[in-house]
């Protein structure tokens, strides 16, 4: 978060600001009664609203305007520049707004305007009159809060096999893990704010058994919970390594928040680590254990890290990264052994570490689905509107393969942003709203004081156009199959990753 003196730059609006400086399209920083305030200027209309994004307090004054909405240049939040409303996660909390005043050419900042909440409906006939949501992660989150929100009054219960409540995932490998982003930084809500939503949070709450004729849900403890209408988010777990020694006490995973204090725990008297895998998540656990001065090495199947994802010239940009930051690769190669001592290799190469972490990959958790009997497809196959092949039952997440707008294939994806955004779609279409979802999926990654976003989805490509430098940290990759444009990444270049995302969207809306 920027400090005090950054947030209150630029003018006090209280003040009063003349008009003609505030030019029509733009955005101006400055402050009211102490805190950050933007001022945006649409023709003859003038808004304000708080300055920093509520997600993790990015400057909304570097982001976009796009028509009535503010773009967050982080994370792509968007907040409604009339209500201050958070129309897209990950945001999930509004920004605050101001009263306007225009009087002989000055425009001056008022009175902070009350939040207008959504009239409570009644439940109407054919509304559901209970929602169970299995999952407690992004989607399962954000469904529960989106269903209050639209002001739905009937009974939520969000059933999570977790521990602990709804936590910010990315949070886990990236701050949380390097030791920079405290306890309190994890989870999403507080367990008052359940209550006070009147959403019935269960814990350690595994369900075993969707029966959609008699429309419940069973859990391990033998317990039945009736639905209406039921969400499945049960995201992804992750892949197991099979191999002798993979089940000792130093060998960790990180998928949950207990997971991921086991591994903090673990870093705090380690040395020496091995992190199994060169995915995101087992290059981002690399730069966390580095900034806690562990020596790291990287075991992976490629010969280029992320190339997959990002193309040659990314990947190899991404291994120097982590090389000039003292991570040694072991590439195209495996695991074979892990004991006590060390990890073997399967080139017969013994690397000593005193903590193991496998990153592997995930697989979605559709076992629930398949015995349901919903269609799945490596995934929980949706519709358009996220509903499965049970008319009543909708799926969201990691686990859920939709039909993409803009390339027509059925595609799943495992990113934050894209599990809340269905969350809140599916809560909007089990109180029968019929809205598509058709969100252009986002992700980022942080190592080091690197940074990338991505938006769009190229599984496959077969060309990379970069514009700028990786080595200078600053520049736009575009992926494309057949001459389309399908992703782009952007580093260190927020502002045109949400112009990328706008650009997706608008083709989606005229293809339509
Ligand atoms: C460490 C880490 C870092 C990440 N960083 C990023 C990032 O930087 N950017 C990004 O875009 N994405 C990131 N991701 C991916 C992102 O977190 C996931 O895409 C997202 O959490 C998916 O949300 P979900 O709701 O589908 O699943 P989850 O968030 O995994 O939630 C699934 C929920 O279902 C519950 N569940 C599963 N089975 C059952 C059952 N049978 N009964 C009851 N409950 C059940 C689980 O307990 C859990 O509560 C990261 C993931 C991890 C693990
Ligand atoms: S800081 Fe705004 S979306 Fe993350």
């Amino acid at each position: 978060m920027s400090d005090e003196t950054t947030k209150l730059d630029g003018p006090d609006f209280g003040n009063g600001v003349a008009l003609s400086t505030v030019v029509d399209g733009a955005m101006l920083q400055g402050h009211s009664q102490g805190e950050p305030v933007l001022l945006v200027r649409r023709g003859d209309e003038v808004f304000a609203i708080g300055a920093t994004c509520t997600h993790y307090d990015a400057p909304l004054a570097d982001g976009l305007l796009v028509d009535d909405t503010v773009r967050c240049p982080w994370h792509h939040a968007c907040f409604n520049l009339r209500t201050g409303e958070a129309l897209r996660a990950p945001a999930l909390n509004p920004v605050t707004c101001w009263r306007v005043e225009q009087c002989d050419g000055t425009v001056y900042v008022r009175a902070k305007r009350e939040t207008v909440s959504r009239p409570q409906s009644p439940v109407a006939a054919n509304m559901p009159r209970s929602i169970v949501i299995v999952g407690g992660g992004a989607a399962g989150n954000a469904a529960a809060e989106m269903l209050r929100r639209e002001g739905y009054a009937g009974r939520i219960t969000m059933l999570s096999a977790d521990e602990s409540l709804p936590c910010d995932r990315p949070n886990l490998s990236k701050g949380y893990l390097a030791g920079t982003a405290a306890e309190e930084s994890n989870p999403l809500r507080s367990a008052e704010f359940y209550r006070e939503q009147g959403i019935d949070v269960k814990l350690r709450a595994r369900v075993t058994k969707i029966d959609s004729a008699s429309r419940d849900v069973r859990l391990e403890d033998g317990s039945r919970h009736g639905y209406d209408a039921l969400l499945l988010a049960t995201g992804a777990e992750p892949v197991h390594l099979d191999i002798p020694g993979a089940d000792l006490p130093h060998v960790h995973y990180l998928r949950t928040l207990t997971d991921s204090r086991a591994l903090v725990t673990k870093a705090m008297k380690s040395r020496r680590a091995v992190v199994i895998g060169a995915s995101f998540i087992g290059l981002e656990v690399a730069s966390s254990l580095r900034a806690r001065d562990i020596d790291v090495h990287v075991v992976g199947r490629e010969t280029c890290p992320m190339e997959k994802v990002l193309g040659a010239d990314a990947g190899q940009f991404i291994r120097k990264l982590h090389e000039d930051h003292g991570v040694t690769f072991h590439l195209g190669t495996t695991a074979s052994c892990i004991d006590e001592p060390g990890v073997t290799l399967q080139n017969g190469e013994t690397l000593p570490a005193d903590l193991v972490v496998i990153g592997i990959g995930v697989r979605p958790a559709i076992s629930l689905a398949e015995g349901a009997g919903l269609a799945v497809d490596r995934g929980v196959t949706v519709n358009e509107y996220l509903e499965t092949s049970v008319p009543g039952i909708f799926a969201a997440g990691d686990i859920a393969r939709w039909p993409d707008p803009l390339t027509g294939e059925r595609i799943r994806v495992e990113h934050w942003v894209v599990a809340e955004r269905q969350g809140q779609t599916a809560a909007r279409n089990m109180l029968g709203r019929q809205e598509r979802f058709d969100a252009v999926p986002f992700f980022w990654t942080e190592q080091y004081d690197f940074g990338l976003a991505y938006v769009g989805h190229a599984v496959r490509f077969d060309k990379v156009e970069i514009d700028g430098k990786l080595d200078a940290r600053d520049c736009t990759l575009a992926y494309r199959r057949g001459g389309r444009k399908l992703a782009v990444a952007v580093v260190h270049r927020d502002v045109e990753g949400v112009r990328a995302e706008v650009e997706f969207e608008r083709a989606i809306a005229a293809s339509r």
